[in-house]
């Protein structure tokens, strides 16, 4: 199966069993806009709370908050966002679509990868045992020329990008021979620069109607509670404020699912830091960060680091945590050393002094902050690509399975009587009432065992409880791992202790460390 297909089946999977709808689908659906279903928000639910206990239960010195979306619109001015919070656009005009012009060229540089490696493939294949990547990498004309290609179109992007030049940006597509996915052309209009955010109105219009912004990053409600949770909580420099909230940016170029959407879920960390300290505390969250992906499980090899070649307007040093999903390394998370630039400017703005007297140096300061930004979505997709599988079992037997995470994972456990007589659903139905307290567990009792635990491996709940007649017996009953499929008799006494472990954020917590 093509990681294509792969990706496709896991979109209908999402949907069939209920974690992901297309918004408004009785109505066509709206583009670039998802609607999480009953499993979609148990699990979106609990990866938000892995990341909120992760960032202030484990740290004492942050601190969380929920701020609103609607905020005043100078905010927006002061934090750059109405200047130059902008896409580059292009239109091929055969097709009419429009692209983002930075995107084309790295999907340009990606595929001179692609040819490189497959040059790799061919040759490993023809000189066995023999075949010296190194040098071969080295000294082949082909490779030399992909790698001229690639080399030349990211060095003229990022000058580019950097010098603001439109112009330019089209030359490189141009001169790359890049065409329009669509319609197959060259066809292409000018460069434009398109503001994401967007924008309603607030207030009576008798009263003058005032525009204001849907956020575009939860950060900035962070920024102007800077002094109200500095005071009302104590907190010492260096400390964090952290935010999971609503974002929405007018994208253009929408695409993978809900890798990029309109409207979508942030969880961000703003780490107020002395000056001068901040790139010893940037180094500090980017491998935090990283460990908190990597305790997941998913395999080290499947993240990486990608420094920006362009830093964002407030930034003095940045890095993606990118993940590897079926359509290749993409961002998950953005780390930024975001300088004073965001207080200082709603210091300036704002006219109210932002200032933090540090007792110990006896100075005050507008402190700077080290940014930790993640998609709640995009951890969404990357849980669901990492987890999905479709294992042939021994004697050829199928089965799909979701391995998440037991503490991800939407139901925990399911309590299945193993006949609807006997007595058997009652005691079912008692257990899992004892369960549900503490957690989400389904009960069923229809169809074939066998069908019961197909129907919960494509959900990935992690225990499989079966109620049989020895239950009656011993009040004992089978308990099934997802994973191995393995079987054990358990208590029922020691089913709550047992469960409760496993499915604990604890656990992936002791690999933080
Ligand atoms: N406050 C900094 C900030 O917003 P960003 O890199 O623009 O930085 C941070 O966004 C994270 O938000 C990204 O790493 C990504 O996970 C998520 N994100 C951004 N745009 C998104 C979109 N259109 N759809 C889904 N997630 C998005």
């Amino acid at each position: 199966m093509t990681q294509e297909e792969l990706f496709k089946k896991l979109v209908a999977h999402s949907k069939e069993y209920g974690f992901i709808f297309p918004s408004s689908e009785i109505y066509d659906g709206l583009s670039a806009v998802y609607d999480y279903g009953q499993l979609g928000v148990e699990l979106k639910n609990n990866i938000k709370r892995y990341w909120w206990d992760a960032m202030t239960k484990l740290n004492d010195n942050i601190v969380g908050i929920d701020s609103a979306i609607f905020m005043h619109p100078r905010i927006w001015e002061a934090s750059g966002h109405v200047g130059a919070f902008n896409d580059p656009l292009i239109d091929n005009r055969d097709s009419k679509k429009r692209y983002r012009a930075d995107v084309l060229i790295e999907d340009f540089i990606a595929k001179q990868d692609e040819k490189i490696a497959k040059e790799v493939e061919k040759a490993r294949k023809k000189f066995g045992d023999s075949f010296d990547e190194a040098k071969f990498l080295a000294t082949n004309p082909r490779v030399a020329e992909h790698k001229a290609k690639r080399d030349e179109a990211h060095e003229r992007m990022v000058k580019a990008l950097n010098d603001n030049d439109l112009d330019e940006l089209r030359q490189i597509i141009v001169d790359s021979g890049i065409v329009c996915p669509i319609s197959g052309t060259r066809n292409w209009t000018e460069v434009r620069q398109f503001n994401l955010m967007f924008e309603t109105k607030i207030g009576s219009v008798s009263e003058g109607a005032n525009t204001i912004y849907l956020r575009p990053e939860t950060a900035q409600g962070i920024f102007v509670n800077f002094l109200n949770v500095q005071k009302t909580g104590r907190m010492k420099i260096p400390f964090g404020i952290a935010q999971i909230g609503k974002a929405f940016r007018n994208e253009i170029v929408a695409r993978q699912f809900i890798f990029r959407m309109r409207e979508f879920e942030q969880m961000e960390m703003q780490f107020f830091v002395r000056p001068g300290d901040e790139l010893r505390w940037f180094d500090h969250w980017r491998q935090t960060r990283m460990k908190w992906h990597r305790a997941l499980g998913f395999g080290d090899e499947h993240y990486r680091f990608h420094d920006h070649d362009k830093l964002a307007h407030y930034a003095n040093a940045a890095t993606d945590i990118e993940y590897e999903f079926p359509f290749g390394f993409k961002e998950v998370e953005g780390i930024h050393s975001r300088t004073d630039f965001d207080l200082g400017n709603h210091q300036k703005f704002s006219g109210k002094k932002i200032q933090y007297f540090d007792t110990e140096t006896g100075e005050s300061y507008v402190p700077y902050v080290v940014e930790t930004s993640i998609g709640v979505d995009r951890m969404v997709l990357q849980v669901l690509s990492a987890s999905y599988e479709e294992q042939t079992l021994e004697g050829g037997d199928t089965r799909l399975v979701m391995h998440f995470p037991p503490a991800l994972a939407p139901v925990k456990a399911a309590v299945l009587p193993l006949v609807k007589k006997d007595g058997l659903p009652e005691v079912a139905r008692e257990l899992m009432h004892a369960l549900k307290a503490d957690h989400n567990v389904q009960y069923d009792e229809k169809d074939s065992i066998g069908k019961r635990y197909r129907r919960q491996d494509a959900i990935g709940t992690p225990f499989c409880i079966t109620v049989d007649h020895q239950t009656l017996e011993d009040r004992t009953v089978t308990v099934r791992h997802r994973d191995s499929m393995e079987q054990q008799r358990v208590a029922i006494a020691d089913l709550p202790a047992m469960i409760g472990e496993e499915v604990s954020l604890r656990k992936l917590f002791a690999k933080l460390n």
